[in-house]
Protein backbone atom coordinates (compact mmCIF):
# COMPACT_ATOMS: atom_id res chain seq x y z
CA UNK A 1 0.00 0.00 0.00
CA UNK A 2 0.79 3.69 0.24
CA UNK A 3 3.92 4.45 1.85
CA UNK A 4 3.05 6.50 4.73
CA UNK A 5 4.23 7.72 8.04
CA UNK A 6 2.68 5.19 10.73
CA UNK A 7 3.70 4.68 14.15
CA UNK A 8 7.01 2.41 14.90
CA UNK A 9 5.34 -0.56 16.24
CA UNK A 10 5.04 -3.73 15.16
CA UNK A 11 2.81 -6.62 16.90
CA UNK A 12 3.46 -9.96 17.12
CA UNK A 13 0.45 -12.13 16.41
CA UNK A 14 -0.65 -14.85 19.55
CA UNK A 15 -1.39 -17.98 18.05
CA UNK A 16 -5.44 -17.07 18.51
CA UNK A 17 -4.55 -14.34 15.86
CA UNK A 18 -2.57 -17.21 13.96
CA UNK A 19 -5.36 -19.38 13.50
CA UNK A 20 -7.59 -16.51 12.64
CA UNK A 21 -5.13 -14.74 9.85
CA UNK A 22 -4.94 -18.15 7.92
CA UNK A 23 -8.12 -18.52 7.89
CA UNK A 24 -9.02 -15.23 6.38
CA UNK A 25 -5.94 -15.31 3.99
CA UNK A 26 -7.17 -18.72 3.04
CA UNK A 27 -10.45 -16.93 2.07
CA UNK A 28 -8.76 -14.21 0.19
CA UNK A 29 -6.70 -16.71 -1.78
CA UNK A 30 -9.81 -18.67 -2.80
CA UNK A 31 -11.68 -15.81 -4.13
CA UNK A 32 -9.23 -15.65 -6.80
CA UNK A 33 -9.77 -19.37 -7.82
CA UNK A 34 -13.16 -18.61 -8.29
CA UNK A 35 -12.79 -15.67 -10.62
CA UNK A 36 -10.45 -17.14 -12.52
CA UNK A 37 -12.45 -19.10 -15.11
CA UNK A 38 -14.39 -16.41 -15.23
CA UNK A 39 -11.69 -14.21 -16.97
CA UNK A 40 -12.04 -13.86 -20.77
CA UNK A 41 -12.11 -11.35 -23.53
CA UNK A 42 -15.19 -9.18 -23.27
CA UNK A 43 -16.50 -9.27 -19.35
CA UNK A 44 -16.34 -6.04 -17.74
CA UNK A 45 -13.74 -5.60 -15.04
CA UNK A 46 -16.85 -4.34 -13.16
CA UNK A 47 -18.80 -7.69 -13.84
CA UNK A 48 -16.13 -9.46 -12.73
CA UNK A 49 -16.01 -7.11 -8.93
CA UNK A 50 -19.88 -7.94 -8.14
CA UNK A 51 -19.05 -11.58 -9.12
CA UNK A 52 -16.27 -11.98 -6.19
CA UNK A 53 -18.19 -9.51 -3.92
CA UNK A 54 -21.01 -11.69 -4.72
CA UNK A 55 -19.18 -15.03 -3.76
CA UNK A 56 -17.45 -12.55 -0.51
CA UNK A 57 -20.45 -11.96 0.98
CA UNK A 58 -22.82 -14.98 0.14
CA UNK A 59 -20.71 -17.87 -0.23
CA UNK A 60 -17.61 -16.83 2.88
CA UNK A 61 -19.93 -14.59 4.57
CA UNK A 62 -16.92 -12.35 4.50
CA UNK A 63 -17.04 -8.66 3.43
CA UNK A 64 -14.31 -6.78 0.94
CA UNK A 65 -11.82 -4.79 2.95
CA UNK A 66 -11.89 -2.44 0.01
CA UNK A 67 -15.27 -1.51 -0.26
CA UNK A 68 -15.87 2.40 1.16
CA UNK A 69 -12.29 1.84 2.40
CA UNK A 70 -10.89 5.52 3.26
CA UNK A 71 -7.38 6.34 4.37
CA UNK A 72 -6.61 10.09 4.89
CA UNK A 73 -6.53 11.91 2.02
CA UNK A 74 -8.08 9.63 -0.15
CA UNK A 75 -11.70 9.58 -1.78
CA UNK A 76 -13.65 6.10 0.08
CA UNK A 77 -12.92 3.68 -2.75
CA UNK A 78 -15.84 2.36 -4.13
CA UNK A 79 -15.41 -1.11 -5.41
CA UNK A 80 -14.88 -4.91 -4.00
CA UNK A 81 -11.33 -5.48 -5.39
CA UNK A 82 -8.98 -3.62 -7.71
CA UNK A 83 -8.40 -4.51 -10.90
CA UNK A 84 -5.34 -3.21 -12.45
CA UNK A 85 -4.99 -3.49 -16.30
CA UNK A 86 -2.03 -3.34 -18.25
CA UNK A 87 -0.30 -0.04 -17.55
CA UNK A 88 -2.16 0.38 -14.44
CA UNK A 89 0.14 -0.37 -11.46
CA UNK A 90 -2.58 -0.50 -8.57
CA UNK A 91 -5.58 0.59 -6.94
CA UNK A 92 -7.72 -0.06 -10.85
CA UNK A 93 -11.28 0.59 -9.89
CA UNK A 94 -13.14 -1.86 -11.98
CA UNK A 95 -15.85 -0.58 -14.44
CA UNK A 96 -18.54 -1.53 -16.30
CA UNK A 97 -17.56 0.01 -19.46
CA UNK A 98 -14.12 -1.27 -19.01
CA UNK A 99 -13.95 -4.62 -20.85
CA UNK A 100 -10.90 -7.36 -21.31
CA UNK A 101 -9.58 -8.23 -24.71
CA UNK A 102 -6.91 -10.25 -25.98
CA UNK A 103 -3.58 -9.65 -24.56
CA UNK A 104 -4.31 -7.95 -22.04
CA UNK A 105 -2.62 -8.23 -18.93
CA UNK A 106 -4.48 -7.65 -15.02
CA UNK A 107 -4.02 -7.91 -11.30
CA UNK A 108 -6.85 -8.51 -9.11
CA UNK A 109 -6.20 -7.76 -5.68
CA UNK A 110 -8.60 -9.01 -2.49
CA UNK A 111 -8.81 -7.83 0.89
CA UNK A 112 -11.09 -10.18 3.00
CA UNK A 113 -12.73 -9.14 6.38
CA UNK A 114 -13.74 -12.41 8.30
CA UNK A 115 -16.55 -12.31 10.44
CA UNK A 116 -14.13 -12.54 13.41
CA UNK A 117 -12.52 -9.22 11.78
CA UNK A 118 -9.34 -10.71 10.43
CA UNK A 119 -7.91 -9.07 6.70
CA UNK A 120 -6.46 -11.61 4.55
CA UNK A 121 -4.66 -9.89 1.52
CA UNK A 122 -3.52 -11.29 -1.82
CA UNK A 123 -3.20 -10.83 -5.44
CA UNK A 124 -1.86 -12.38 -8.84
CA UNK A 125 -1.58 -11.80 -12.66
CA UNK A 126 -3.79 -13.55 -15.22
CA UNK A 127 -3.30 -12.46 -18.92
CA UNK A 128 -6.43 -12.94 -21.19
CA UNK A 129 -5.55 -15.46 -23.76
CA UNK A 130 -2.23 -15.98 -25.60
CA UNK A 131 -0.23 -12.80 -23.97
CA UNK A 132 3.02 -10.96 -25.73
CA UNK A 133 6.44 -12.13 -24.71
CA UNK A 134 7.03 -9.12 -23.42
CA UNK A 135 3.83 -9.48 -21.23
CA UNK A 136 4.60 -13.29 -20.07
CA UNK A 137 8.25 -12.16 -19.44
CA UNK A 138 6.95 -9.03 -17.05
CA UNK A 139 4.34 -11.36 -14.93
CA UNK A 140 6.95 -14.15 -14.33
CA UNK A 141 10.02 -11.89 -13.25
CA UNK A 142 7.71 -10.10 -10.95
CA UNK A 143 6.50 -13.77 -9.99
CA UNK A 144 9.77 -14.57 -9.46
CA UNK A 145 10.91 -10.89 -7.51
CA UNK A 146 7.51 -11.71 -4.82
CA UNK A 147 9.32 -15.52 -4.32
CA UNK A 148 12.52 -14.77 -3.89
CA UNK A 149 11.59 -11.65 -1.00
CA UNK A 150 9.33 -14.24 0.42
CA UNK A 151 12.33 -17.03 0.87
CA UNK A 152 14.38 -14.28 2.69
CA UNK A 153 11.65 -14.42 5.73
CA UNK A 154 13.03 -15.96 8.91
CA UNK A 155 13.60 -14.91 12.54
CA UNK A 156 16.70 -12.52 12.64
CA UNK A 157 16.97 -11.69 8.84
CA UNK A 158 16.06 -7.84 7.45
CA UNK A 159 13.02 -6.33 5.95
CA UNK A 160 16.23 -5.04 4.02
CA UNK A 161 17.22 -8.44 2.76
CA UNK A 162 13.50 -8.99 1.12
CA UNK A 163 13.79 -5.77 -0.54
CA UNK A 164 17.40 -6.43 -1.64
CA UNK A 165 16.68 -9.44 -3.18
CA UNK A 166 13.31 -8.19 -4.89
CA UNK A 167 15.11 -5.30 -6.52
CA UNK A 168 18.14 -7.02 -7.67
CA UNK A 169 16.15 -9.53 -9.41
CA UNK A 170 13.45 -6.63 -10.94
CA UNK A 171 16.58 -4.97 -12.42
CA UNK A 172 18.93 -7.96 -13.55
CA UNK A 173 15.65 -8.08 -16.07
CA UNK A 174 16.01 -4.26 -17.35
CA UNK A 175 12.54 -3.96 -15.33
CA UNK A 176 12.46 -1.71 -12.27
CA UNK A 177 10.61 -1.71 -8.88
CA UNK A 178 7.71 0.96 -7.95
CA UNK A 179 8.78 2.57 -4.68
CA UNK A 180 5.98 4.38 -3.65
CA UNK A 181 3.91 1.37 -2.46
CA UNK A 182 4.78 -1.14 -0.40
CA UNK A 183 3.56 -3.98 1.78
CA UNK A 184 2.13 -4.02 4.53
CA UNK A 185 1.44 -5.14 8.51
CA UNK A 186 -1.67 -6.30 8.58
CA UNK A 187 -4.03 -8.58 11.00
CA UNK A 188 -6.92 -6.80 12.84
CA UNK A 189 -5.88 -4.02 10.86
CA UNK A 190 -5.47 -3.38 7.08
CA UNK A 191 -1.92 -1.21 7.06
CA UNK A 192 -0.13 -1.12 9.47
CA UNK A 193 3.57 -1.50 10.64
CA UNK A 194 5.69 -2.97 9.26
CA UNK A 195 6.27 -0.94 5.64
CA UNK A 196 7.53 -3.46 3.51
CA UNK A 197 9.43 -1.80 0.94
CA UNK A 198 10.23 -3.70 -2.21
CA UNK A 199 13.78 -2.39 -2.61
CA UNK A 200 16.84 -1.94 -0.28
CA UNK A 201 19.94 -2.75 1.30
CA UNK A 202 20.77 -6.14 2.57
CA UNK A 203 21.02 -6.47 6.55
CA UNK A 204 19.79 -3.04 6.98
CA UNK A 205 16.10 -2.39 8.15
CA UNK A 206 13.55 -3.62 10.72
CA UNK A 207 14.73 -7.30 12.24
CA UNK A 208 12.65 -10.05 11.86
CA UNK A 209 10.24 -11.78 14.59
CA UNK A 210 8.82 -14.58 14.80
CA UNK A 211 4.92 -13.59 14.93
CA UNK A 212 5.17 -11.07 12.68
CA UNK A 213 2.64 -11.29 9.61
CA UNK A 214 3.26 -9.07 7.05
CA UNK A 215 2.66 -8.82 3.12
CA UNK A 216 5.03 -8.43 0.44
CA UNK A 217 3.74 -7.56 -3.00
CA UNK A 218 6.19 -6.37 -5.29
CA UNK A 219 4.91 -3.77 -8.47
CA UNK A 220 7.17 -4.57 -11.16
CA UNK A 221 7.10 -1.75 -13.84
CA UNK A 222 8.62 -3.01 -18.05
CA UNK A 223 9.45 0.57 -18.12
CA UNK A 224 10.79 3.25 -15.91
CA UNK A 225 9.01 2.99 -11.82
CA UNK A 226 7.96 7.15 -12.34
CA UNK A 227 3.69 6.57 -11.70
CA UNK A 228 1.22 8.97 -12.24
CA UNK A 229 -2.29 8.74 -10.25
CA UNK A 230 -5.26 9.16 -12.48
CA UNK A 231 -7.89 11.85 -11.63
CA UNK A 232 -10.53 9.73 -9.96
CA UNK A 233 -8.05 9.72 -6.80
CA UNK A 234 -7.40 5.70 -6.58
CA UNK A 235 -5.76 4.87 -10.64
CA UNK A 236 -1.92 4.39 -10.30
CA UNK A 237 0.00 3.88 -13.69
CA UNK A 238 2.92 4.19 -15.17
CA UNK A 239 4.06 7.93 -16.50
CA UNK A 240 6.02 6.31 -19.33
CA UNK A 241 2.67 3.86 -20.48
CA UNK A 242 4.73 0.55 -19.99
CA UNK A 243 3.35 -2.52 -19.01
CA UNK A 244 3.30 -3.51 -14.62
CA UNK A 245 2.66 -6.47 -12.98
CA UNK A 246 2.28 -7.48 -8.77
CA UNK A 247 2.30 -10.45 -6.95
CA UNK A 248 0.57 -10.14 -3.51
CA UNK A 249 1.01 -12.50 -0.62
CA UNK A 250 0.55 -12.59 3.32
CA UNK A 251 3.39 -14.04 4.77
CA UNK A 252 3.62 -15.20 8.82
CA UNK A 253 7.25 -15.04 10.48
CA UNK A 254 8.33 -18.48 11.43
CA UNK A 255 11.48 -19.43 14.01
CA UNK A 256 12.85 -21.00 11.21
CA UNK A 257 11.53 -19.14 8.60
CA UNK A 258 7.91 -17.85 6.95
CA UNK A 259 4.65 -19.57 6.60
CA UNK A 260 2.18 -18.29 3.21
CA UNK A 261 -0.93 -17.81 4.77
CA UNK A 262 -2.46 -16.38 1.76
CA UNK A 263 -2.18 -20.34 0.03
CA UNK A 264 -5.58 -21.93 -0.86
CA UNK A 265 -5.88 -26.13 -2.45
CA UNK A 266 -6.06 -24.35 -5.68
CA UNK A 267 -2.92 -22.57 -5.55
CA UNK A 268 -0.10 -22.01 -7.06
CA UNK A 269 -1.75 -24.09 -10.11
CA UNK A 270 1.73 -22.22 -11.30
CA UNK A 271 0.13 -20.52 -14.80
CA UNK A 272 1.54 -22.00 -17.81
CA UNK A 273 2.69 -18.14 -18.86
CA UNK A 274 4.94 -18.50 -15.96
CA UNK A 275 5.67 -22.50 -16.50
CA UNK A 276 7.05 -21.86 -19.52
CA UNK A 277 8.65 -18.80 -19.70
CA UNK A 278 12.67 -17.95 -18.73
CA UNK A 279 13.43 -15.19 -17.19
N1 LIG B 1 -5.16 -4.65 -1.29
C1 LIG B 1 -4.33 -3.48 -1.48
C2 LIG B 1 -3.03 -3.78 -0.79
O1 LIG B 1 -2.42 -4.73 -1.15
C3 LIG B 1 -4.98 -2.25 -0.94
C4 LIG B 1 -6.13 -1.83 -1.73
S1 LIG B 1 -6.84 -0.46 -0.99
C5 LIG B 1 -8.00 0.03 -2.10
O2 LIG B 1 -2.60 -3.19 0.16
F1 LIG B 1 -8.74 0.85 -1.47
F2 LIG B 1 -7.40 0.49 -3.14
F3 LIG B 1 -8.70 -0.99 -2.50
CO1 LIG C 1 -3.67 -6.38 -1.73
CO1 LIG D 1 -1.56 -5.52 0.60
Amino acid sequence: FTKQSLTMTVTIKTETDIAHMRVACKFASEVLDFIEPHIRAGISTGELDRMMDDYMVNVQKTISATLGYQPPGYPPYPKSCCISLNDVICHGVPDDEKFLKDGDILNIDITVITPAGYFGDTSRMFIVGEGSIAAKRLCAVTYECMWLGIAQVKEGATLGDVGAAISAHANANGMSVVREYCGHGIGKVFHEEPQVLHYGVKGTGLKLKAGMIFTIEPMINAGKRDLRTMSDGWTVKTKDRSLSAQWEHTILVTPTGYEVLSLSDGYPPLPDFIKTTKC
